[in-house]
């Protein structure tokens, strides 16, 4: 693996190119979006796109969100381009949204897994956009981990879930949002919420004028699915872990095996936990909550206590992580 440092907000070109270089000959290039890192190739080369499932460990019917520049280069993706899609690309692109649409035949059945629909975002993240640039194709990027393991936040979170997996890896410092992406989809007449992100259900109605509905829980089948991060436990960190309330937290006196806490506004001392505070509001939780739990299985924990979140829906998205991180 050849990994470039370079600034998370001024890339420095000659390694941008370099990383471009490896995409465009059919090689996986690990990246920094705003959410996570993501695992890229060139998107129009089914072969390159089949590396990423083999690298992943990843079963064929999860589809792969597909990263563009410009919204030209999204609407060449696809063959209906709805007043929502255009309302939702102007509101939040670039950005931590990816709409699932009619996929183009330009797009490999690789890339979405066999489904006839195809996710596509543009990322806000600078380093993200000059690789888009410069290697000047689609570029399919799931999140750069192995298989239901925790999605990666920083290059070394890359480094050690695929390794020498990956041929490029751009290291841009830790990511900002934190966790993946809302995926909305846009294929029938009313949007629907397939994953929820830091772009809230809320937000999307706003901007829509219409009601955002959650999907539908999916049973587990081998056919293609419409959201993979359906699958039952995903986002998850080796440990066990389990939310509970600040009160019951205070009550453990010491911690019985080794225990991990993540906390937020509890003060409580348990003697022989490891503890991790992270802030007290949706966005700051989220830019921290995946190191905190790589660190926490790093550090050997069998338990991750988490303190229970706020029941406002700022949080949903983290929630429904930390739900599907608990089953
Ligand atoms: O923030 C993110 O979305 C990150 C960065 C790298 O962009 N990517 C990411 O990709 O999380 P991945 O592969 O780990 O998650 C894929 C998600 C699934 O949960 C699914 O909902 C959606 O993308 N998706 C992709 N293509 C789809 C399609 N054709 N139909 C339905 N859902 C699709
Ligand atoms: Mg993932």
């Amino acid at each position: 693996m050849i990994r470039l440092t370079v600034d998370p907000l001024d890339p420095d070109p000659g390694l941008v190119n370099e990383a471009a270089v490896a995409l465009l000959a059919g090689g996986l290039v690990a990246f920094p979006t705003e959410t996570v890192y993501g695992l890229g190739a060139h998107a129009l080369d089914p072969h390159a796109v089949r590396r990423i499932y083999h690298a992943k460990g990843r079963p064929s019917f999860n589809p792969v969100i597909v990263h563009i520049a410009t919204p030209a280069a999204a609407q060449a993706l696809v063959t209906a381009w709805p007043v929502a899609a255009e309302r939702l690309a102007r509101a939040f692109w670039p950005g931590p949204l990816t709409l699932v649409l009619p996929r183009a035949p330009a797009v490999p059945s690789e890339v979405t897994a066999g489904l006839d629909a195809v996710g596509i975002r543009i990322p806000a993240h600078p380093v993200a956009l000059a690789l888009l640039r410069a290697a000047a194709v689609p570029v399919a990027a799931p999140s750069a981990n192995r298989y239901t393991e925790l999605s990666p936040t920083t290059a070394d979170h890359v480094r050690h879930s695929l390794g020498d997996a990956v041929d490029v890896l751009l290291d841009g410092g830790p990511t900002t949002v934190g966790i993946e992406s809302t995926v909305v989809d846009l294929t029938s007449g009313h949007p629907v919420l397939l994953r929820p992100g830091m772009i809230s259900a809320g937000a999307l109605s706003a901007v829509l004028g219409e009601p955002v509905l959650r999907a539908a829980h999916e049973p587990e089948s081998d056919a293609p699915r419409r959201s993979p991060g359906q699958v039952e436990r995903h986002y998850a960190p080796r440990a066990e872990l389990a939310m509970l309330g600040a009160g019951e937290i205070a009550e453990l006196h010491h911690a019985p095996d080794r225990v991990g806490l993540i906390l937020r506004t509890a003060t409580v001392h348990v003697p022989g936990a490891a503890a991790i505070r992270l802030p007290d509001d949706p966005h700051g939780f989220a830019h921290g909550l995946y190191a905190a739990l790589h660190t926490l299985d790093e550090a050997g924990c069998t338990r991750i206590l988490v303190e229970e979140l706020p029941r406002d829906p700022a949080w949903d998205a983290i929630r429904d992580r930390l739900e599907r991180a608990s089953r």
